[in-house]
């Protein structure tokens, strides 16, 4: 099977971790969540996450050299040499260029929504404690309240998703991240989707893209 290594680009609640779930299970290539790693650093109250829980609780970027130490240890993991998916990294351009010096990336999958949409999506979001499994409590609630479909485990919502943190989060997105798009659309890696529907449709939209780049 063809190497994938694929970068979800996209603001805060755009659909990046939902949609990297159905890759992984389809493609059985790892999401690498640059937010999950941090948030498992935190929690494990580790030195780069007790560093890095002050920058996330205000909505700022972690500083790079301390995400950049967490995907480097990730990256060098065996699962990832048939490829993998990066769901929130780069972040800015400096960490593109960090990961320039890493590894070569064959596609970014820029996703597109209404900013309007996504506070409402991501203040809405359910995650499930043990397994990481996404939820929303209108456009994809669980069977159960507050339990995981998969694993039965207990739903959250994270501290960092209450409206004040998002909307500085989005403002983060706006002035460091959206550069991305036209950085990457320069080298020739970058397609855009437009998330204007149900999650889904915006899975077969993904899986079309890559489709037709990959085979
Ligand atoms: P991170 O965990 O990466 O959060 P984020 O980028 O803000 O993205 P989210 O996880 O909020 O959203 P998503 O796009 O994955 O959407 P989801 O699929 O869950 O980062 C958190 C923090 O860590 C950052 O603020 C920063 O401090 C730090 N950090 C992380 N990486 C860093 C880096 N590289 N450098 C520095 N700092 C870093 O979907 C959202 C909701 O919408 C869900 O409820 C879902 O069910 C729903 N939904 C999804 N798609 C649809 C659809 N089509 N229709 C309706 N609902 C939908």
């Amino acid at each position: 099977m063809t190497q994938i290594k694929l970068i979800l680009l996209g603001a805060p609640g755009s659909g990046k971790g939902t949609q990297a779930k159905f890759i992984t299970e389809k493609y059985n290539i790892p999401q690498i969540s640059t937010g999950d790693l941090l948030r498992n650093a935190v929690k494990d109250q580790t030195e780069v996450g007790k560093k890095a829980k002050v920058f996330m609780d205000e909505g700022k970027l972690v500083p790079d050299k301390l995400v950049l130490e967490l995907l480097e240890a990730r990256l060098a993991e065996p699962d990832c040499e048939a490829g993998f998916i990066l769901d929130g990294y780069p972040r800015n351009i400096a960490q593109a260029t960090d990961l320039e010096r890493i590894t070569e990336i064959d596609l970014v999958i820029n996703i597109e929504v209404d900013f309007n949409l996504l506070v409402e999506r991501i203040t809405g979001r359910r995650t499930c404690k043990t397994c990481g499994a996404i939820y929303h409590i209108i456009y994809s609630p669980p069977k159960r309240k507050a339990l995981c479909n998969n694993c039965s485990g207990e739903l959250y919502q994270r501290d960092d998703d209450t409206e004040e943190t998002v909307k500085k989060r989005l403002k983060t997105y706006e002035t460091q991240t959206k550069p991305l798009i036209e950085y990457f659309l320069k080298k020739g890696k970058l397609r855009t989707l437009v998330s204007d529907s149900t999650i889904d449709m915006m899975r077969l939209k993904v899986e079309s893209l890559l489709k037709e780049t990959f085979y």
